[in-house]
């Protein structure tokens, strides 16, 4: 594996669990300088209902700057996709109504967190999201469909792999350029992943997958090289470590942007981000949500004698 495509979801998923709320000019900058750093791809922000998620109001004034600004030569965004995650017709037609390239709906693998997270079964959600991914499509954008509690639930304990892989088929079928595999709690050990992505791999093809582990038990950056072995090649980070999901008790940050870009730039593998400049990012983010971030590679920083 030469190299791998990361998905910046930070000032998403990232911010969407922060009891601290960033303003649209401060997520912004963190856009900024995310972009400065080389992220291709940025989701950043969600059309949700604010009593559900406040922390992503402002979602549609941060895209249409972000769009404005990307116009312009020096823009660091030149290069910069954007997405955002829809979750009904609603969502779409917001979304749809700023220009923005690509959006993402989000399916549970667990029907007690599908009705906690989005209030509808899983049946429901699919019948919902076949119609704004069709939408979505008939508008030429590119639609991703993210997949939550697919190595555990908080609320229902184990899940079968045939279950997600048959959502997973389902979001395929239904028009998603790709599937983000969700270890939303950090439940998942290597092991596991590799089980699951084989079935996954022959089930929808390994181009359609990508990853999405939280690091709440110190295991992604394990699942991480578990899956890259299996040939995957998309991945789900976020700056700092920052996030959650509000819904899933216990569900913390993503694994760290920086602490997966350090140990791929390591064995040699390209992802396109600048080292130095995630941390200058994470160093922003910290600054603004007060404390001090999970990342490994944001606390030590990088080292001084060895080249990474
Ligand atoms: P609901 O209450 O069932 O919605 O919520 P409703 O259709 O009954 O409408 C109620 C009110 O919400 C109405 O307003 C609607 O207009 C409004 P009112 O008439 O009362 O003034 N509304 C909206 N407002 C703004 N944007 C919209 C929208 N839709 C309806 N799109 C709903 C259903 C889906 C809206 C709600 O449950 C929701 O917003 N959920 C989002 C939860 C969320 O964002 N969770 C975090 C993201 S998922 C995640 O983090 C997991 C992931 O990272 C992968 C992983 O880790 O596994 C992706
Ligand atoms: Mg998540």
């Amino acid at each position: 594996m030469s190299q791998v495509r990361i998905i910046e979801v930070g000032l998403r998923d990232g911010l969407q669990n922060e009891k601290t709320m960033l303003s649209v000019g401060t997520r912004l900058e963190l856009a900024r300088l995310l972009a400065e750093a080389g992220s291709r791809d940025l989701e950043i922000g969600a059309f949700v209902s604010p009593q559900w998620v406040p922390q992503m109001a402002g979602s549609r004034e941060l895209i249409l700057q972000v769009l404005e600004e990307r116009e312009l030569k020096s823009s660091p965004f030149r290069r910069t996709e954007l997405s955002a995650l829809v979750p009904n017709r609603r969502g779409l037609d917001d979304a749809l109504s700023t220009g923005i390239e690509r959006v993402a709906i989000f399916a549970s693998a667990t029907e007690a967190f599908s009705k906690k997270n989005i209030n509808c079964s899983v049946k429901e959600s699919l019948v919902r999201y076949a119609d704004v991914v069709s939408e979505a499509r008939r508008h030429k954008k590119t639609v991703r469909g993210y997949l939550s509690m697919c190595f555990g639930c908080p609320f229902e304990g184990k899940v079968a792999p045939a279950k997600v892989v048959r959502l997973a088929e389902k979001l395929i079928e239904m028009g998603c350029d790709e599937v983000s595999i969700g270890d939303t709690i950090g439940i998942a050990d290597p092991k596991q992943v590799k089980a699951l992505i084989r079935s996954l791999i022959s089930a929808v093809g390994r181009r359609h997958l990508a990853m999405h582990f939280h690091d709440t038990r110190g295991t992604a950056l394990a699942n991480i090289l578990a899956s890259l072995d299996l040939g995957i090649t998309s991945f789900d980070t976020s700056i700092g470590g920052l996030g959650g999901c509000p819904y899933a008790p216990a569900a913390t940050g993503n694994v760290a942007t920086e602490d997966v870009v350090y140990m791929l730039h390591r064995m040699g593998v390209k992802t396109g981000l600048k080292l130095d400049k995630l941390i200058e990012a994470n160093h922003f983010a910290t600054t603004k949500m007060g404390r001090e971030l999970s990342s490994k590679v944001g606390r030590a920083g990088l080292p001084r004698l060895i080249p990474v």
